[in-house]
């Protein structure tokens, strides 16, 4: 993790609280995407926090000082293996993070592996794609996803 530019988090939601606690400090100033979903019950009274709070404000409590961007998280992974790379217009996937140049890394990280980026918004509008929102799970392309967030561009 010290050498990265970029880290992933794909673990339970109910650990980020002892990650922060043992990779906080490593994790601080750096770029992460945060693929991670709160589900009541895997996670208990964490998912109860990021409905309330959101869960991007949930995820910077417990990683105070990461540049964070939610990504991977909209849909199962069965979604992601099955559409990366396809023919044709690429799987959206939803991001959001309130650091310009830590989306930016995302976004180029998301064409990577083989998808089109649609930043939504800053942390606070993961919300439209946190699981239980109507945005999750969706198979759209690019343009689909735009129009589902209702964004202009
Ligand atoms: N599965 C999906 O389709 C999907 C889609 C979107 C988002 N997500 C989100 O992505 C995250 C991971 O999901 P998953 O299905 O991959 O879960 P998972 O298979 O249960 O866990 C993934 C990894 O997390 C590690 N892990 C478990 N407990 C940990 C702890 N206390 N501290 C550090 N690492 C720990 C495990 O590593 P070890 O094997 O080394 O223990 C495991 O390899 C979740 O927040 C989930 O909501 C999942």
């Amino acid at each position: 993790m010290a050498f990265a530019d970029a880290v992933l988090i794909a673990v339970p939601y109910r650990a980020y609280p002892e990650l922060g606690q043992a990779y906080g400090g490593l994790l601080k100033g750096k770029i992460v995407l945060d693929a991670g979903n709160a589900t009541k019950a895997r996670d208990g009274d964490l998912a109860a926090e990021a409905e309330s709070a959101g869960i991007g404000a949930t995820s910077a409590k417990y990683l105070p000082g990461a540049r964070l961007v939610r990504a991977f998280n909209a849909a199962s992974y069965r979604l992601f293996a099955q559409n990366a790379h396809r023919s044709g217009p690429a799987m959206a996937i939803p991001i959001a993070g309130d650091d310009k140049q830590a989306l930016d890394v995302a976004a180029a990280l998301v064409r990577d592996a083989g998808f089109e980026p649609v930043v939504v918004g800053g942390l606070d509008a993961a919300r439209q794609f946190q699981m239980g929102a109507s945005n999750y799970g969706r198979d759209a392309t690019a343009p689909e996803a735009r129009k589902a967030f209702g964004l202009t561009q």
